[in-house]
């Protein structure tokens, strides 16, 4: 497996081929899914709830972000490694710039934002700078007090347009890569076709180049009901093994057998 850069991500969006991508938090994983040759390991601030056991990302800090983010930096050399932007971090530019700044000094490659065409001159001085920035759209989780929960987000005809709309100003930005979650598939579709920059789907249907799962989605690790479009690959793994998880989980991936129809939401056509 070779080095994974935002390039070879942009040559399975030109290829329309697939790439897999999981979380971690932490040196052991990282190495798992370098064994499994996953392309991209999210830090993402999923850490809050899964590793911290706190009921929403709200409360993770830079710092934690940072720790994390070298864990996962020390267990492995070829996958990408992309780190989240923590709530109220971009709060103005000079704290984006200064986050980001520290997350790419622990090990990052690059950055997520939680957002809409807001972060357009975020991303602009992060270009100028050499810092790749994925914007995240749909239910972003960090945004729940506002959604009234976690829920499909995009699902009436103005809110799927606006979001294609702000998608579309992001890549004019210059974001690297969109990350949709949550989305009805017919939006999806429709957004993934519009962009010429690589996507990363969670519940958002088959059409994203990139797929992402939590780790403990995916290793059946659920405290509450699992959401819709969890799969425990665990026990499909044969024998069970946390690196056979992992390249079965990238396998489906890549032969388009995951994510099924039932793990993702139904919606507006548009
Ligand atoms: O923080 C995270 O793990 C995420 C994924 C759910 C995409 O943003």
């Amino acid at each position: 497996m070779n080095k994974i850069t935002i390039q070879t991500l942009e040559k399975h969006k030109n290829a329309n081929s697939k790439f897999a991508c999981i979380t971690a938090y932490d040196s052991t994983t990282a190495w798992a899914a370098e064994s499994a040759e996953i392309d991209l390991i999210l830090v993402g601030d999923t850490l809050g709830m899964v590793i911290q056991g706190k009921i929403d990302t709200l409360d993770v800090s830079i710092e934690d972000m940072e720790y994390h983010i070298r864990a996962v930096s020390r267990g492995c050399n070829k996958p990408m490694i992309m780190a989240d932007m923590p709530f109220m971090a971009a709060r103005t530019l000079d704290h984006a710039l200064d986050g980001a700044m520290r997350l790419m000094q622990a090990g990052a490659h690059i950055i997520k934002f939680e957002g809409g065409k807001w972060l357009s001159p975020i991303i602009i001085e992060l270009r100028k700078q050499g810092v790749p920035v994925c914007a995240h759209m749909g239910l972003t989780p960090q945004h729940i007090n506002s959604f009234g929960g976690f829920k499909v987000q995009a699902t009436r005809e103005e809110e799927a347009q606006l979001l294609i709309d702000e998608a579309k100003a992001l890549e004019l930005a210059g974001a690297s890569v969109i990350l949709l979650e949550c989305i009805p598939r017919s939006v999806t579709q429709t957004l993934v076709r519009s962009l010429n920059i690589p996507t990363i789907g969670i519940g958002a249907g088959s059409a994203p180049d990139g797929q992402i799962l939590v780790f403990q989605d995916l290793m059946g690790l659920y405290p509450n009901k699992p959401a819709r479009f969890a799969k425990n690959y665990l026990e499909l793994s044969e024998p069970p093994s946390i690196v056979g998880a992992l390249k079965l989980f990238k396998e489906e991936v890549e032969m388009h057998q995951y994510p099924e129809e039932k793990h993702s939401f139904k919606g507006v056509a548009l």
